[in-house]
């Protein structure tokens, strides 16, 4: 499949009614975001909008990342081949990597479907879309600028969401979730990778400290698996290692 047979599949997933900007063909990728660029408020979420930080993100910022998080010995291929797994995927399945950044994963899943499969690497950040589409466009894989928290695409469209390394940027995490649980498809796997703020009471007061400060959220070992429990998810399961903590889970009913 050409890149425009992706973007074309794109276009067929979105859901109209939920636009306010007309999809707008941008250096590579779909744009329904158009002008509509939110001013960053937090040290973090100014560096996703850094072309500079697009640009050595995938090799050097995000393996630092994970030592900063004390991930400990996962290498960033060893991650996103525990996202694979995680992910279940096969085939023809639709994929939906929100916030993709640069598409450091989305390439890979792309890479392990066949025949129609797809994926849709979500992101708001035209300097990452821009890197994603120069560095990680293969078939079966097409971007999309859009914002998680209003996602343009139909109940249940896809068999396999993912969202690594966000949600702790995000001003409204939960509303992601919230979204990313209503596009999955019932007996569709989601995985997630975030922070985690510890039990230990100084350890909890220090992350909270250098969370505040450079705007990244530290989250509760309840805070995604209690939202995925009470939606009925199942097959929970949840993996802490350092300040990250990564949960992957299955939406109830029959694979379509
Ligand atoms: C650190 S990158 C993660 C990239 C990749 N998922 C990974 O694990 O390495 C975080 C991304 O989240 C995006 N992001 C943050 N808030 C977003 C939102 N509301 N909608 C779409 N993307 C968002 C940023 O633009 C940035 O590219």
């Amino acid at each position: 499949m050409s890149a425009e047979q992706d973007r074309a599949a794109l276009r067929a997933l979105l859901d109209r009614s939920r636009l306010t900007e007309p999809p707008y063909e941008r250096q590579g990728y779909l744009d329904v975001l158009g002008e509509d660029d939110h001013q960053p408020s937090t040290l973090a979420q100014l560096a996703m909008r850094s072309g500079v930080v697009a640009s050595i993100y995938q090799h050097g910022w995000r393996q630092g990342l994970n030592v900063a998080m004390g991930v400990g010995g996962l290498s960033a291929e060893q991650e996103r081949r525990y996202a694979l797994r995680c992910l279940e995927l096969s085939g023809a399945d639709r994929v939906l990597d929100v916030a993709c950044g640069p598409g450091n994963f989305s390439h890979v899943f792309a890479e392990a479907l066949t025949g129609d499969g797809l994926v849709v690497g979500l992101d708001n950040s035209r300097q990452m879309l821009a890197r994603a589409v120069t560095d990680n466009l293969v078939p079966r894989l097409a971007y999309l600028r859009a914002d998680a928290r209003a996602m343009p695409f139909p109940d249940g469209s896809f068999d396999a969401v993912c969202c690594y390394a966000a949600l702790y940027l995000a001003p409204e995490p939960f509303t992601i979730l919230v979204e990313m649980l209503r596009v999955l498809a019932p007996g569709g796997r989601i995985a997630l990778m975030t922070s985690y703020r510890g039990s230990w009471q100084p350890q909890r007061f220090a992350r909270g400290l250098a969370g505040h400060a450079s705007g990244i959220r530290m989250f509760e070992r309840d805070d995604l698996t209690g939202i995925l429990r009470a939606s009925g998810l199942t097959d929970i399961h949840q993996e802490i290692r350092g300040i990250a903590q990564f949960v992957n889970a299955r939406k109830p009913g029959q694979r379509g």
